[in-house]
């Protein structure tokens, strides 16, 4: 064990200080190259041909017309396609298919929207012409469309990420029959679509047998895994690079085959090929939220303790692959509640396969389980925030571990403290503004705290400037500025003098930026790189004759602003540029594995590069601790009695996510999130045909999604105490938290405001005349 120095408290931290983002400038300067937009020479672009049945079988293909039409370099359909291999073990830690289910292998069709075939040519025009040339003709067969046609094959499946999907403690069934008071009521959820502003887009260029692929992703190490186990070809042959995406929520976590048939396009042509995902062609080509139908039973006594919960959710995979929505594995932990069954049931329907989507579970979860809090608030006759706090979790109820650190108490006070929630008269429809009915409701959010293995490398060079990298992604996250920030701390370095790199495949080792767990994944290997880098150079001062801290004590020393010092004499130092340069080393490397095992440094003796273990956190057994985050949501709505138009006035999210790193890119992302629940609570939807079982809505014209004029005020807090155990920095996640609970507090309140109880997403003007 080498000498660990403290980093340098005495100096300003920039950790915790909301600068702006370090991307802003090249951001606003449209600067910042998106996948489809890095240049390439003699380029040529893809575009996908996609299935117009729900289910059945390509009976012909005629690609004649298509191949002679001006410009086409190739077409691609099952009839010529190489055959690719299909990953189907779903490991989270080696990447996965967005879908377990190889298109262009065969003639069969189990959704619309299918991928069935790819033309390329010389310009995007030309290909797309090329595609309407194409004559497919189908033996069409009648698919399932809505869940309530596969209910009688409903099952139940096992795990969604290691954890149970069905559920049991205490005697659920005894509970409800000795009940005092009962909730009993069915709440839904549509299909909703990701839509992120930069649609999914894949560039691949061949290099001999070397392939680099600028793609949308939130994940450029499993993509890299699956792009080349697919093809065939070792993982050092494949280099995926993603410097900016515009927006993922979990559309860009699992590698989809466009990226895949990109590449497979690019060999066949001898040239770089462009495939961007149409926005039409994102209703079917990257996952989607499953619809839920969910089942809650509330059992309680008068003074409002819960007795029993059931939940039972029913969502929909595809014919090719399993994806759940997990619903009820919040309902597990919210509450304190001796008695709980949580089940969850699938069905098979012809549509592509659901995936991830922001807070899957949760967000929907919450919707059902915090409107039945809500209906039982109300024939309970006790305040919603109080029925809360009565059934406040002191710890996991159901494993019985203690949180790492939670603070919803003081989320649910600052809440309704900054929101006037103590003003507010519980009956319905008794707030009024002119024509307007006025409803104040909340619910509390919540996501776990998770935390993966990464890695970064920071590198010093000689002129005083840090490179510091790491695989990660930044989805508009802001995952640059706050490496940067940390990076800046550990150094000592001003954050000018610092590039945080990321996106990059060969770069070390990071997760999946899903699960919002970059920030407390990847900011331990950061900061554990860069705080033994400075080490390191401090270190080879002190061993120096001709330094002036020649032995110097290290308690002694300092640093700041790219300088070492002594503490008590700051005039005798030298900087590090300084320190480099009389050394004869370009640059100083130091590469951190962030474990979420125990710490265990392993030092090479290697002076150049060094690589150091840390821990989850040093000084815990954090495995005991369960880690959640979670907040308090506060909505007020303004409801026309009339037109059932419903506009969210006013937003108070109260969150607890330990400690924020940057409190301007923190709050964006529950900005982002508020927003997202205001669209699911009031417009997200997509329709699917009852017949043909094709889409009807493909498009933002017909799928809305909040704008400017759609969202009031949104104020956010945060409570800002760091998780002493998930790790030093004591940060978790607050990628997904804040579209938790929204809809259910928007619901909450149109019911106060109207007195109608909508249990069916969107709330949608009709629903309420
Ligand atoms: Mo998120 S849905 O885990 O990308």
């Amino acid at each position: 064990m080498t000498g660990v120095i403290s980093p340098p408290k005495e100096t300003e931290q920039v950790v915790g200080k909301p600068i702006n983002r370090v991307d802003g400038r090249l951001k606003v300067m449209g600067a910042a190259r998106y996948a489809a937009e890095i240049p390439q020479d003699n380029i040529a672009h893809a575009v996908l041909i996609q299935s117009t049945i729900a289910k059945g079988r390509i009976k012909d293909i005629d690609t004649s017309e298509a191949e002679t039409a001006p410009g086409v370099l190739a077409v691609i359909t099952h009839r010529n396609a190489p055959k690719l291999n299909l990953k189907t073990d779903g490991s989270m830690v080696e990447g996965k298919p967005g879908e377990d289910f190889v298109p262009l292998q065969s003639d069969e069709v189990f959704y619309d929207g299918q991928h069935i075939g790819v033309v390329v040519a010389e310009t995007f025009e030309q290909a797309k012409h090329a595609v309407s040339l194409v004559r497919v003709s189908y033996e069409e067969e009648k698919p399932t469309v809505e869940i309530e046609q596969g209910l009688s094959k409903a099952y139940q499946p096992k795990q969604f990420f290691g954890e149970e999907l069905q559920v049991q403690r205490g005697d659920v069934a005894k509970a409800i029959a000795e009940a005092e008071v009962k909730i009993e009521q069915t709440y839904t959820t549509p299909i909703e679509h990701h839509n992120p502003m930069e649609s999914s887009a894949s560039i691949a260029v061949w290099n001999g047998n070397q392939l680099t692929v600028y793609d949308a992703t939130q994940w450029v190490i499993g993509t890299r895994n699956i792009v080349a186990y697919t093809l065939g070809i070792p993982n050092e042959n494949v280099r995926i690079i993603s410097h900016f995406v515009g927006g993922g929520f979990g559309c860009k976590g699992y590698t989809w085959w466009h990226t895949i048939l990109a590449a497979v396009a690019a060999r066949l042509v001898g040239r770089p090929v462009k495939l961007v995902v149409t926005r039409q062609q994102m209703f079917s080509s990257c996952g989607h939220r499953s619809p839920t139908i969910q089942q809650l039973t509330l059992s309680a006594t008068r003074d409002g303790k819960l007795t029993a919960i059931r939940h039972v959710t029913t969502s929909q995979t595809s014919e090719v692959d399993e994806c759940v929505e997990p619903c009820g594995l919040t309902t597990r932990l919210l509450y304190a509640c001796p008695n709980l069954e949580v089940t969850h049931n699938l069905v098979r329907v012809n549509t592509g396969t659901p995936t991830a989507m922001r807070a899957p579970g949760e967000a929907p979860g919450t919707f059902a389980l915090e409107s039945a809090l809500d209906e039982l608030a109300y024939e309970l006759g006790i305040d919603p925030v109080e029925l809360r706090i009565i059934n406040h979790a002191d710890v996991n109820p159901q494993t019985g571990n203690p949180w790492s650190s939670k603070y919803l108490k003081e989320c649910y006070q600052k809440g309704a403290e900054r929101f006037g929630w103590s003003r507010r008269n519980p009956t319905p429809s008794s707030m009024r503004n002119g024509d307007y009915l006025i409803g104040w409701g909340m619910a509390t959010a919540t996501y776990p705290g998770y935390r993966s293995p990464a890695s970064a490398k920071a590198q010093l060079f000689a002129d005083g400037r840090a490179v510091v990298s790491s695989a990660t992604h930044d989805l508009g996250t802001g995952t640059y500025t706050i490496m940067t920030q940390i990076a800046a701390d550990a150094l000592g370095l001003p954050v000018e003098r610092i590039e945080f790199k990321l996106g990059e495949s060969s770069m070390p080792l990071a997760p999946v930026a899903g699960g919002s767990q970059s920030a407390a994944s990847v900011a331990p290997a950061v900061q554990g790189a860069a705080e033994e880098l400075r080490n390191r150079v401090i270190r080879l001062a002190i061993d120096d004759e001709s330094s002036p801290l020649y032995r110097a004590a290290q308690e002694r020393i300092s640093t700041e602003n790219g300088r070492v010092f002594l503490k008590n004499e700051p005039s005798r130092g030298e900087t590090y540029a300084e320190i480099l340069q009389r050394n004869n080393l370009p640059m100083v490397e130091v590469e951190a594995i962030a474990n979420t095992a125990a710490s265990e440094s392993q030092q090479n003796s290697d002076n150049k590069v060094v690589r150091i273990c840390v821990g989850k956190n040093e000084n815990s057994d954090w495995q005991q601790y369960a880690f959640q985050s979670f907040g308090a949501q506060f909505a007020e709505v303004r409801v026309h009695p009339r037109l059932g138009q419903v506009h969210v006035t006013r937003f108070v999210s109260a969150i607890d996510v330990g400690r924020v790193l940057n409190h301007k890119t923190a709050r964006s992302q529950v900005l982002g999130g508020v927003t997202m629940g205001l669209g699911m609570a009031l417009m997200e939807e997509t329709v699917l045909d009852q017949q043909s079982g094709r889409l009807v809505v493909r498009n933002l014209a017909d799928y809305h999604v909040p704008v400017h004029a759609d969202i009031g005020d949104i104020d956010v807090i945060f409570i800002d105490k760091p998780d002493p155990h998930i790790s030093r920095m004591g940060v978790r996640g607050v990628g997904e938290i804040g579209i938790t609970g929204v809809a259910a507090a928007v619901a909450n309140a149109i019911y106060h405001a109207t007195g109608k109880r909508i249990r069916e997403l969107p709330i949608t003007p009709d629903k309420l005349l």
